[in-house]
This record gives C-alpha cells, structure tokens and sequence, in this order.
C-alpha cells in the first residue's frame, strides 16, 4: 500500500470532482504499480458513495473520496477499472475486464481521420470523385456497430465517412462524399479497409449558416434584456443548490454530462426527498436507411462518445440570459490529466408565464401569480448534431427534463433524378435519412425515502348500461406494478396513461399515500428497428418507454457500461430478466424518449431546434396547490384585487 497525502476537502460525499482529485488519484495508482506507466485514461470520475453513506453524513465529518478510473492497456479489447481512495491514499480494486468495447478515444480517432487521409486507395476513391485537395476533406469517425464483419473480430474499430468543405469553416455535411468508408482499427491504429460503393456525384450546392452567406440579417430584432436587479433567488455552495423551496446538488459525468443529485423539497421545515438522482444514462440515434452507406449507422451517444465529453463552454448572452451561475466540469486527458470544461453547466431562473390565475366574476377579486423556473442545463455537441438538456424546478413542485436537438443532419448524397425511399431531400442532390433520437432517463426516485411503490395510471372506459345510462362515464384506473418485467410499458397518450411513484407509508392529510408521478408530456415513439436487429439488440432500452427496477448501486447505464460494438442484451434486458420485485422497495424508473426524426427541408442548413422531455408531478404529495405562498409580483392591485 501507498500512501500518499490526501488532498480532497470535500465537505460531502457527493461534491463535484476537483482537479486535484483526479491528479492524486492517478498518482495513488499509478505508485500502486497496478496498471502500465503508458496506460491511457478514458474516465476518472468520482465513485459515487452509497445512499447509507450520504445519509449518514454530517457536516464536519471526514469524507473518504473513491475516485473511479477507466484504462485501456493495449490494442485490443481489454479495459481496466480501478477504485482508489484518495483519503487513504490506497487502491481499493483493480479489474480487468476481458472482450469489451470501451467508448471511441479522442487519441485514436484523430489517428483515424490522419491516416485514412493519406491512405492511397481512400486518395485513390476521392480522385475518382475529382477530389484533389485533401485538406478540404472532413473525416468523421463513426462508432462501427455490431454487423458481423471480420474487422469487428477482437478489434476496436471505427467506420469514417468523409465530407467535402470548400474552404476550412464550410459546412462539409452540404456535400457528403457518398459511398467511401474506411474501416479503421482504433486500438492497432491502421486502415483495415476501404470500401467504394460507387460514385454519387457532390450536391451542387453550399450549406453555410454563417452570417456572412446567409444574405441581410434582419434589422426589426429590438433589444429584449432580462435584468434582475436583486440578483437571481438562488443560492448555490459548492455544488449545492437551493431555489425557493428546493434543494439539489450539481455534477458532471463524462458519459451522462449533467447530473442532479438529492433533489428534495423544503415542506415548512421538512426536508423531502424526491429524487436521489437524476441523468441521461444512454441514448441512441438510429438511422432507417437500409443501405450500405447509412444502414450500420446507430451512434450511442452516450456510451460511443460521452454527453461530458462533448460538453459545450456556454457563453453568457448567447446560450443563457440572465443572472447565470456556471458549473465547470472536470474531465481528464487520455494521459491521466485533469482539465476543465469552463462553464459546462449553466444556471438561471426564467419567468414561465402564468403560475395560476382567478377572476372571481361574483367576489370582484382577481389573482394572478407568475411562474417562475429554476433551469440547470448542459449542452454536447456529437458530431454533426447538438443536444441540449435542460433541467426545470418550478415553484408548484414540478420537475421536468426539455431535450432539445439541434444542429446539423447527417446527409447522404442523392443522384439526380432519383427519389429516396428511406430518407427526405433537403436540398438539390442532398437529402437526409430517416432516424430516431432516443434518450434513456434514469430516474432514482426516492419520495419521502426509498420504500417506493410504482403505479400505471389511465383513464378506464365504463361501458354503457344501468350504471351507465348516459355512457359518458370514465374512471381513473391504477394498476400496481409488481415486477420488473411487469413494469415494460409504453406510453398510451389515448388514455392518458402515466406512472405514478408512491411511498405507501408516507400518507397526506386526506390519508393517500403522497406520490409524484412521470408525465409523458410529448408524443414519444419507441425504437423502430426491428427488436432482434443489431440495433434492437444493444439499444433494448428504447424498446419500452418505461421499465422499472430493483435498486442496484451499479446499475447505471441502460445499455451497459460497454455498448461500444457490443452484441447486445447488457444493461436494462440483463438486470430485468431477474424479474425483482418492485413493491415497497427502493425503485429506479427508466423512461425511455425521444423524437421519430422524417428530416425537413427546414432543417437544412442548420436544424431549427426540436423538443422532447416529460414531466414529474406531484400527485398527493401536497395536500393543496403548493403555490399559494407565492406572492403577487406586483405591490400594486394589478396581479391581485
Ligand atoms: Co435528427
């Protein structure tokens, strides 16, 4: 054993991940003489500590930091996890694990696009295109899928299509190169393969956002400025947050990006717990093109690259107005180095409309209060798309998640004449294919404490008859949920269907178990590819739009911790088949999301933003509108009488 000085001054288990950390801990392993000196370094991220543990602390206490990290070793597929405490300065386990896929490396992928540009048949494949100046071609490294190819074998690979630019800030996905692949051997570090499915000639056309292609701006655009003059109503220590009668705390994960930790609710005095934590745990992006230019495309974007990975710096006045409070986030180099993601989170608070309103026609009083939002958010760019995840508090005791998706599409290139079966044209020669965007939610609730019960309701039909003389008559049905594979639902908007989280020993004052139920507030599709195809297979969470499970501290990511080329089964379909009970239990809801995307012609150049999310809600969780305390936001009688 090693020991070494420990540096953390966390003040609590779950405080956000400091640079310093990450520095001791790669020192604590490395003088451990466990892993090779020229390991490189994937993860480093803070071992999140049990929820006995974070009950149990009390300010003042010493805090024994766990520092996870995730290594490759070598060319092939074996990764390394070790947990090292920093406080002890020791290595608490190191394992390794054989035959996966860890997520694409920023090294090894800038050595892909590098050599498949001077590969002489990929430069061969370009001049057949009349493509002379390499420099002006993009390369993207795509993950490669699960397809049975002999490249797959015991390799980690990746799939880079290419894209011509006419000068260095062009838009390259206006003209894709269509029909060039190059297989690329990430962890060997050569061109296995290039493919040519034949020549499709260039759109014809730039796709430049920048204003100086746009064509005049518009000039009618007046100023429209937020101002708090007393300063925004949160306060926020270390990484916790409180804002009127919550209270959270922040993190960033390389894989998830944004995470909210014990979100609870001040009920005159009462701390309440709702949610112990809350994140994006995976997310796939589907393409329906059956093609062999676009058929193997389905990026998980979590688990293939990393929502933290690919965080944004977000700048004041352009991705957030307002009074902002900005959370860094900490990340590592693949040499084991901290570095820092400036302003990967932003905070502010936006007026939402109106709370609630009357106008009593008889009293002559009229009551209008405004609501008001506490928004956390965190903005990736993965490739060509950007998704941005926006956290909601409001004053009345909502939670909600808004996903919104812009960007750029990924294009194919369309001969003239000819009409796509699988994908819309966006404009001459260019189109793009059909796909989906689903996100896997994990949702710890824990409301009042972990004993949890969870709910399907929707609204029952009563046929007509005696009872029924009118037929007019419908009932609230609500049918518990008792095992995991019970709980694989999807949403029934027809019926109004939603899930509702119960703790059966925590009652309201009219004597109901208090709940806080999950909202489907928009159209959601589940995964379209076939469930027995490749992507069905390693994207099984998207085949349900709820599933609920037993606790697990380690169960964290709904397609595995390894979804990287993998065959699938892993996560969510591996820890349901033990079909656990899940009544009066500590549960996890996974709510599975997203947008069915038949591309416009509107999202070309650049895509207009597109919304997805759901809502919690308190249901019996009050006994009244928690809002009545909210006070008129004017002294004067023109918000109240
Ligand atoms: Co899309």
């Amino acid at each position: 054993m090693t020991t070494i000085e420990s540096p953390t001054i966390a003040a609590h288990p779950l405080d956000m991940l400091t640079a310093e950390e990450v520095t001791r801990a790669v020192e604590v392993l490395r003088a451990s003489g466990r892993v090779p000196e020229d390991a490189r370094y994937i993860h480093i991220v803070l071992h999140e500590p049990s929820k006995e543990t974070i009950a149990a602390h009390r300010p003042g206490n010493v805090v024994d930091r766990e520092i996870e990290l995730q290594l490759v070793t070598g060319p092939t597929l074996e990764v390394t996890e070790a947990v090292v405490s920093i406080t002890a300065g020791e290595v608490r386990s190191v394992d390794v694990i054989e035959g996966v896929h860890p997520t694409l490396l920023f090294g090894e992928s800038g050595d892909a696009i590098f050599k498949v540009k001077n590969h002489p048949e990929w430069q061969a494949a370009m001049n057949r295109r009349g493509i002379t100046d390499f420099d002006l071609v993009q390369v993207d490294p795509w993950p490669a899928g699960t397809f049975g190819s002999p490249h797959e074998e015991g390799r980690r690979i990746s799939r880079c299509i290419s894209f011509l630019r006419e000068s260095k800030t062009d838009n390259g996905y206006a003209r894709p190169i269509e029909g060039v692949i190059a297989y690329f051997d990430q962890g060997g570090g050569e061109v296995l393969e290039i493919v040519d499915l034949g020549v499709v000639p260039l759109p014809p056309n730039r796709g430049s956002y920048l204003p100086e292609d746009v064509g005049p701006m518009r000039t009618d655009l007046k100023s429209l400025e937020i101002t708090q003059p007393d300063g925004p109503s949160f306060s926020v220590e270390g990484n916790l947050v409180r804002w009127q009668k919550w209270s959270f705390r922040v993190a960033f994960d390389p894989y998830e990006g944004l995470v909210l930790h014990t979100i609870a609710y001040d009920d005159q005095g009462r701390i309440r717990p709702v949610m112990h934590r809350a994140s994006i745990s995976e997310m796939v992006v589907p393409y329906g093109d059956p093609g062999p230019m676009h058929g193997w495309k389905n990026a998980f974007d979590v688990g293939e690259w990393g929502l933290g990975r690919m965080a944004n710096s977000l700048t004041l006045g352009c991705d957030c107005l307002g009074a902002i409070h900005y959370f860094d986030g900490v990340l590592t180099t693949e040499a084991g180095d901290p570095y820092f993601v400036e302003n990967a989170i932003c905070m502010h608070e936006e007026d939402y409309g109106i709370l609630w309103k009357h106008t009593d026609m008889h009293g002559g009083t009229s009551e209008v209060r405004r609501s008001r939002r506490l928004v956390v958010s965190s903005i990736a760019t993965v490739g060509n798309y950007e998704y941005g995840f926006y956290w909601h508090l409001y004053l009345d005791g909502n939670v909600q998640l808004e996903v919104k998706l812009t960007g750029i599409i990924s294009s194919m290139a369309v001969a003239p004449g000819d009409v796509p079966e699988f994908a819309n044209m966006v404009a001459p020669g260019l189109a793009g294919p059909n796909h989906q965007h689903m996100f896997c939610a994990r949702l710890d609730l824990d409301v009042d404490g972990t004993e949890n019960s969870v709910y399907e309701v929707e609204a029952e039909r009563v046929p007509p008859g005696p009872d029924n003389e009118w037929a007019n008559a419908f009932k609230m049905r609500a049918t518990r949920l008792d095992t995991e594979l019970a709980a694989q639902r999807e949403t029934n908007p027809a019926d109004s269907r939603t899930w509702k989280v119960v703790n059966p020993s925590s009652k309201n004052g009219l004597d109901q178990a208090v709940g806080y139920k999950l909202v489907p507030t928009m159209s959601t599709p589940t995964l379209l590819a076939h469930p027995e195809s490749s992507v069905g297979r390693r994207a099984a969470f998207a085949t349900h739009n709820l599933w609920v499970t037993q606790y697990a501290r380690d169960e964290r990511r709904a397609a595995g911790n390894y979804p990287n080329q993998s065959s699938g089964g892993d996560g969510l379909p591996a820890w349901t088949a033990a079909d656990r009970a899940i009544t009066d239990t500590d549960v996890v809801l996974w709510y599975s999301f997203g947008v069915t995307h038949f591309v416009r012609p509107e999202d070309w150049p650049v895509m207009p933003v597109e919304y997805t999310g759901f809502l919690l809600q308190p249901v019996g969780f009050f006994d009244r509108n928690p809002a009545l305390d909210v006070p008129p936001s004017t002294a004067s009688g023109s918000c109240h009488a």
